[in-house]
């Protein structure tokens, strides 16, 4: 069984937001949320660090998660400046995106690294979320299919990961911030390669796997459509609660 047979939409903040702005985006998604069938949606909020206690304050009782963007591979200890799953957990956490093509490319972080931050986070009770994709060269390469097939071998722990205790995110690195797309056929064809994937390490095809990546309440209906897409990973649209809310709506709709 996949973690959830809901949609899933799920926001990324980035490195955005101060105190005041995210918890008036916070009051404002949950209150527009109620709008939305808690019965076929599934919400997740992923603030800064400094906005994870406020906002599982700010949601208990609501059927909207709360995750954080990252989280060290050890639960404590001499590791300046960063936070850990266990820290995560105590403040209301229940889910961590890791390995997000950002910290791919600006902090170094390999997937063999992505994996052990992953297995700690399980072990932690949060649920990762974790990022696949390829860059632009690598997709005009052709080079898609082997180097997300890679990423999954290599980002998802041979230890604690079951097909419900992690949540995959594709997210083509040309596509974040970009307004571009790849075609539906496309997505397809990398969410059925994550299912063959989860076939071979699970013995299951039934993971939840989320499309990131220029999603808009424009294409969202479009995207969320496509069978084996279980919800989205959004960035920008995501900081603005009418658009982040028309996402969920047009993902009902389908
Ligand atoms: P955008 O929705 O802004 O393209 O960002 C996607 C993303 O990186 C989510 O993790």
């Amino acid at each position: 069984m996949s973690y959830t047979t809901k949609k899933i939409i799920a926001g990324n903040w980035k490195m955005n937001m101060k105190k005041s702005d995210g918890l008036n985006l916070i009051k404002s998604i949950k209150e527009a949320s109620k709008a939305i069938d808690e019965s076929k949606t599934e919400f997740i909020i992923c603030p800064p660090f400094t906005l994870i206690d406020a906002a599982s304050e700010e949601l208990k009782g609501t059927n909207i998660g709360v995750g954080g963007q990252d989280c060290h591979t050890q639960t404590s200890g001499a590791y300046t400046g960063n936070i850990s799953a266990d820290m995560l957990k105590d403040l209301g956490a229940k889910f961590v995106i890791l390995g997000h093509s950002e910290r791919r490319e600006y902090e170094k972080e390999t997937s063999e690294y992505i994996a052990q931050k992953a297995e700690t986070a399980i072990k932690a009770g949060l649920i990762p979320i974790i990022c696949v994709g390829e860059n632009l060269q690598e997709r005009e390469a052709g080079l898609e299919l082997k180097v997300i097939s890679e990423q999954f071998d290599k980002s998802i722990p041979t230890n604690e990961a079951t097909a419900d205790n992690i949540i995959i995110a594709y997210e083509p690195v040309w596509a974040i911030g970009t307004g571009k797309i790849p075609t539906l056929e496309d997505i397809e064809k990398i969410h059925n390669l994550i299912q063959e994937k989860s076939q071979e390490r699970f013995k299951t095809k039934d993971i939840n796997i989320l499309y990131g990546g220029s999603v808009k309440p424009t294409n969202a209906k479009d995207i969320l459509s496509l069978k084996n897409v279980s919800g989205a990973l959004i960035g920008g649209a995501s900081l603005k609660s009418e658009d982040f809310i028309a996402i969920a709506k047009a993902s009902e709709e389908e």
